[in-house]
């Protein structure tokens, strides 16, 4: 093991530069294959850091900047990466990451200082998801004054290659017929880049958080990954909305937003039949029974549990909310 003694005074927490990408793709990976390793389970990122410089990359997409690394001043090496979102309503705090050599050393909590004094500032909420199974970082943010609000559970469905077909996934063992979505006067279609405003109105209305460059970004697809189906009722508005990212290092279903269950559950089909051949993860409220009831008929399996975490306001959701890793929203 390389020699990582460390003193916080020879900590530097510094703004993330484009020449760290590679460094900070690396950090990513090795710290939370670590984390997981260390508890006896695989690694959450198999293929290499080309798979999670896709946090750097849409992070510096979406809010350049917003990138926290620590580094040793005694050795140059990244002991810590963080990102953070400034949204109108609130600030989002992205993936946080600890290299394993310097875990229990205070690294997390002073680059989480640094972004706690920024939304302080900006008199802003802090919002991220956290797994419910990482009593580290759940002490972390606890310590500084986060609150569990939420609770999801990690969900993931393996799309055959012929495509995803409701009627014919129904689980043998649920007698019930289940969420039915057939007979309604709305429609799913597409998302198209003029439905961001409309996504982010909605998303404002039941979760109480503004964020459209997000749906703007997703819309445009520039890193060619990302999808979004929209719920359009009968006076043209929308219902509910659902992206999907098919990168190798956050393959999921969400983020997205919906007034009712069985617009939920039509959304997250038809995002899901993008997904043939993969095995896409949700996060799914653990209270929406319904729907969780219709993901297991569908096949779906429980593959972790995280929490949405508000530090300051909390607006508690209305309709069905569903978060997803990147970007982190809670
Ligand atoms: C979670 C993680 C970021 C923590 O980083 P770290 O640098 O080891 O954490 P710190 O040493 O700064 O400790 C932070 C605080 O949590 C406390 N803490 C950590 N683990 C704890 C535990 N199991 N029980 C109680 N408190 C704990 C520390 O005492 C410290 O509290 P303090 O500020 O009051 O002293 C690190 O373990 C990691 O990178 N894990 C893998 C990736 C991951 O899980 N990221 C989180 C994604 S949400």
């Amino acid at each position: 093991m390389t020699d990582c003694s460390l003193t916080m005074e020879a900590l530097s927490i510094r703004p993330m530069q484009a020449t760290d990408r590679s460094a900070v793709a690396e950090l990513i990976l090795t710290s939370t294959n670590a984390w997981y390793r260390a508890r006896g389970a695989g690694p959450i990122f198999p293929d290499g850091p080309t798979t999670t410089a896709v946090f750097f990359d849409v992070y510096e997409a979406l809010d350049p900047g917003c990138g926290l690394v620590a580094q040793d001043g005694a050795s140059g090496r990244l002991a810590g990466s963080c990102f953070y979102h400034p949204r109108t309503t609130h600030i989002s705090l992205g993936i946080m990451n600890v290299h394993p050599d310097y875990f229990g050393r205070g690294v997390a909590r002073a680059l989480l200082a640094r972004v706690v004094d920024y939304a302080d500032g900006e008199e802003k909420p802090l919002r991220l998801v956290s797994s419910a199974l990482n009593l580290d970082s759940f002490s972390l943010y606890n310590h500084a004054g986060f609150v569990p609000r939420a609770i999801y559970q990690d969900m993931v469905l393996h799309v055959p290659d012929g495509g995803f077909e409701p009627a014919r996934c129904q689980c043998s063992q649920h007698e019930n017929k289940g969420v039915s979505f057939a007979d309604h006067a709305w429609r799913i279609r597409e998302g198209r880049p003029e439905d961001a405003r409309a996504m982010a109105i909605l998303e404002m209305d039941l979760a109480g958080i503004d964020r459209q460059q997000d749906f703007e970004h997703f819309l445009e697809n520039q890193d060619e990954f990302w999808h979004v189906s929209v719920c359009e009722n009968d006076q043209g508005k929308l219902d509910g909305f659902m992206a999907s990212s098919a990168h190798p290092g956050c393959n999921m279903i969400g983020p997205g937003v919906a007034r009712a269950v069985p617009v939920a559950a039509a959304l997250v089909s038809a995002e899901l039949d993008r997904h043939r051949g993969r095995s896409p993860v949700m996060l799914v409220p653990t209270n929406c029974i319904e729907l969780v009831d219709q993901l297991y008929r569908w096949g779906a399996r429980n593959c972790e549990l995280h929490f949405a975490q508000a530090r300051g306001h909390w607006h508690e959701p209305e309709g069905i909310v569903m978060p997803t890793f990147l970007p982190e929203s809670a």
